[in-house]
C-alpha cells in the first residue's frame, strides 16, 4: 500500500536518485527550488518508509496549473503508482479552483503519454526542439471540472 504525502527535505537524497535513474537531464538542484516555489504540489509514493515516486506540480496562474516532472523508480513501476500521485496532484489543483492542467512530455515517450491519455490529458500542440537535446516535447492538457 502506497502513502501520497507532500514532500519534505529529508526525501531529497531519495527523490534526486529517482531523478537521475529516470531522466536523462538531471537538475538536483532545481528540486529544492520547485519545494520552496510550491510545496503543496511536491508530492511522494512511500511504502514502509521508502519513497517509490514523486510528482510536481506547480501553479501557473490562479486557473492554471503545470505538472512538472514525475518518476517511479524502476521496481514499482507498472503498479498504479504514477496513476495514484497524479490523481492526488490533480485533487490538490481542484481544492486551489484550477480548471486547465498542462504538461511537456517527449514524443519518444509512449508509456508517459499512455498514462496522461487514460487520465484525461489529451494532446493541444507540440514544441519542436524543446529538450537541450533537440527532442521535441509533445502538449498536453486536461481541463478539471468543478
Ligand atoms: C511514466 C512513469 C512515471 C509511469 O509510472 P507507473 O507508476 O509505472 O505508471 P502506472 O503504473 O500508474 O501506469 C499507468 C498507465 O501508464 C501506462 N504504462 C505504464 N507502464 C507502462 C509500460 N511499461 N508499457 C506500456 N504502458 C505503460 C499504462 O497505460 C498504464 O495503465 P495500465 O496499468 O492500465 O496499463 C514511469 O514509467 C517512469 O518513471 N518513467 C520514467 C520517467 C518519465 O518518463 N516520466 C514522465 C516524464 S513526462
Amino acid at each position: 500500500m502506497f502513502l501520497i504525502r507532500q514532500f519534505t527535505p529529508k526525501d531529497f537524497q531519495q527523490v534526486i536518485s529517482i531523478e537521475k535513474d529516470a531522466f536523462r537531464e538531471h537538475d538536483p538542484f532545481l528540486y529544492m527550488k520547485l519545494y520552496e516555489m510550491s510545496s503543496e504540489g511536491f508530492l511522494v509514493a512511500e511504502k514502509d518508509g521508502i519513497i517509490a515516486g514523486f510528482v510536481v506540480g506547480i501553479l501557473i496562474s490562479d486557473i492554471e496549473g503545470k505538472i512538472f516532472s514525475i518518476a517511479v523508480n524502476k521496481k514499482n513501476r507498472g503498479c498504479g503508482v504514477a496513476t495514484l500521485l497524479i490523481k492526488t496532484l490533480l485533487n490538490t489543483f481542484r481544492k486551489k479552483g484550477v480548471t486547465n492542467v498542462e504538461l511537456e512530455v517527449r514524443k519518444s515517450n509512449l508509456i508517459a503519454q499512455e498514462l496522461y491519455q487514460k487520465l484525461g490529458f489529451y494532446v493541444i500542440g507540440m514544441a519542436p526542439r524543446y529538450y537541450c537535446d533537440g527532442e521535441s516535447a509533445i502538449i498536453m492538457r486536461k481541463i478539471i471540472n468543478h
